[in-house]
């Protein structure tokens, strides 16, 4: 029996064991790298806009029209995105304060973020949509969706219920 073929193959072992992971690894990195931006309106069509640095909703006319925001999404899954403004340098968070689920701008680059699920997590939302309406779950609050007040000019938050909140979106890609 020759004893060099049992050091090979362990050899050929290791190198299709590294082969295997980083082909597994790859369409998660390359997906990273897209960000698209979509234009967003609730079913009232309301329009996102920023006020003293917080996200609101409301009825945007005249040269205010400009002052709209356009959500930058990155996917990392079909159905689970990471939403953002700015280029995509403003996330949109969902973060527990005193146990109610609040949505947050926070300064992170949403195209770097999906490299790491744990860090990602708080900005990750599932999309479903049905008849071209789209809502949007928290992934790290589920059951709590994006969401807008029935009233103009109020903050876009997260809602658990349907009940003086709406839930529903158009969103289409710019
Ligand atoms: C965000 O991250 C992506 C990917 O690393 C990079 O190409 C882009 O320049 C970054 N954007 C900003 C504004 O830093
Ligand atoms: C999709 O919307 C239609 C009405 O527009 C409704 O009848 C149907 O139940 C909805 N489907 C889902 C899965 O929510």
């Amino acid at each position: 029996m020759d004893l060099s073929v049992c050091p090979r193959s362990y050899l050929i072992t290791l190198f299709l064991f590294l082969f295997h992971s980083e082909t597994e690894s790859f369409p998660f990195v390359k997906m990273s790298s897209k960000r698209q931006a979509y234009r967003i309106w609730d079913i009232y069509q309301k329009t996102f806009y920023l006020r003293n640095n917080q996200l609101v909703a409301g009825y945007l006319q005249g040269s205010n029209t400009n002052l709209e925001e356009k959500i930058d999404l990155v996917s990392i899954e079909p159905d689970s995105v990471l939403l953002g403004i700015h280029d995509g340098r403003l996330g949109l968070a969902c973060v527990k304060t005193g146990g109610t689920p609040k949505l947050q701008l926070e300064a992170v680059n949403i195209t770097d973020l999906d490299k790491n699920q744990q860090e990602s997590k708080r900005f990750t939302f599932i999309k479903s949509e049905n008849d071209s309406i789209c809502r949007f779950e928290s992934a790290a609050c589920p059951g709590w969706f994006l969401c807008t007040q029935t009233e103009s000019d109020r903050p876009v938050g997260l809602s658990n219920t349907q009940a003086n909140t709406i839930t529903r979106f158009y969103f289409q890609r710019e």
